[in-house]
């Protein structure tokens, strides 16, 4: 059973802790007052990252940070990791996640993806380490049949290997309990994270096209790129376009701490559902961001993108009964920030 409790004397290993929802899970914990052990590889994320999150976090909390640039599917040096840091829990983000791209190079994101998780485990349990988070994602409940989503609703086929490797270690991680019943896994389904940190010095940063709509709506508004292509206007929605449950990224960020409470002295499989419950449509989107930016962005309908579905939004009340936790921040404060973000930062980390 877990035992870690108190932040100060829990040290979290965060796997993809320089990645986009990782980096905001890293200061949240900080500032909670966690010991924090990130791995990252930084394939997919700057080194920058680190400084930023030690100067939102102040000194006192970045004292309490060990950055290692390596990658979890590399045994010996999550061996190392582990020998050097008594590692209480995981919350494990890396991974490759470009949908586009998974299902051009599968054999990659099966052998990275499932591979890195199955590395990590083991190492964990050579260590006595039995509690991890899995960033897992919407994408598990494939095309709904029905709206809100709980975490009751069916798993669904995915549409791309990304969404199969999410699918795959939820199952994963599931075994690993039934086998022994001492692990305590927690798998957190994101709906759409979007949204940067308020102080403008942590966002996302795609590199080359995006390929979801905020980073690329914030691009248009940055001027970088020249109009949004809204992926079809003729689903069965109040204007056409498809429907998300966008969800800030500091919000999923504190859903991170909240689980890391929540498991204390439990053992078992759970699934959360993290969004806001909320479904907004693309126009709505471009909308709110043009408020947040004070100018129009221009948007041309093209067609719909293949494996694409209508309309998906959580039901989170599981997460407020049992964890306590809720969304607070709306799409103009996702929009604010992003923006805050992108107009600060208009090349990213490297800008
Ligand atoms: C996508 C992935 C999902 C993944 C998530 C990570 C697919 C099918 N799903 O979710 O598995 O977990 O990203 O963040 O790719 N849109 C446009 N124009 C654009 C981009 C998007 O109109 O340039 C529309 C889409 O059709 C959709 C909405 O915006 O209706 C959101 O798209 P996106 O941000 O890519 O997220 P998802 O597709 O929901």
């Amino acid at each position: 059973m877990s035992e870690a409790g108190d932040p100060q004397n829990t040290r979290v290993l965060v796997t993809g802790g320089a990645g986009f929802i990782g980096s905001h899970t890293v200061v949240e914990l900080l500032q909670d007052g966690y010991q924090v052990v990130i791995v990252d590889d930084l394939s997919n994320a700057s080194e920058k990252v680190i400084g930023r999150i030690k100067a939102i976090v102040g000194d006192a909390a970045a004292a309490n940070l060990t950055f290692y640039r390596s990658d979890v599917n590399d045994r010996e040096a999550m061996n190392a990791v582990f020998d050097k840091n008594r590692i209480d829990r995981v919350i494990h983000f890396a991974g490759f996640k470009a949908v586009g791209e998974s299902v051009g190079k599968p054999i990659e994101y099966y052998a990275n993806n499932l591979g890195n998780t199955l590395t990590l485990v083991d190492v964990m349990r050579r260590h006595g380490c039995k509690d991890i988070i899995f960033s897992s994602s919407a994408t598990v409940y494939g095309d709904p049949d029905a709206l809100p989503l709980t975490e009751e609703s069916p798993k669904k086929p995915a549409t791309n290997p990304y969404g199969w490797t999410k699918w795959m270690i939820e199952q994963v991680l599931t075994d690993l309990h039934t086998a022994d019943p001492e692990w305590n896994v927690v798998l957190l389904r994101y709906f759409n994270p979007i949204g940067a940190h308020p102080s403008g010095l942590m966002g996302e940063d795609p590199k080359g096209i995006p390929n979801n709509l905020l980073p690329y709506v914030a691009q248009v508004a940055v001027g970088k790129r020249e109009c949004v292509h809204v992926f079809g206007d003729d689903y069965d929605t109040p204007d056409g376009t498809g429907v998300r449950d966008y969800v800030h990224v500091c919000d999923l960020a504190s859903g991170h701490a909240a689980a890391l409470k929540w498991m204390n002295g439990r053992t078992g499989v759970e699934i959360f559902n993290l969004g806001t419950g909320k479904g907004t449509s693309v126009l709505e989107i471009i909308k709110a961001f043009s408020r947040a930016c004070g100018k129009d962005i221009p948007y041309q309908i093209d067609p719909r993108r293949a494996g694409d579905v209508t309309a998906n939004y959580a039901d989170c009340s599981k997460a407020k009964r049992e964890m306590g936790w809720e969304a607070k921040f709306d799409i103009d404060d996702m929009c604010r920030d992003s923006w805050n973000w992108q107009s600060n930062n208009p090349n990213g980390y490297e800008g």
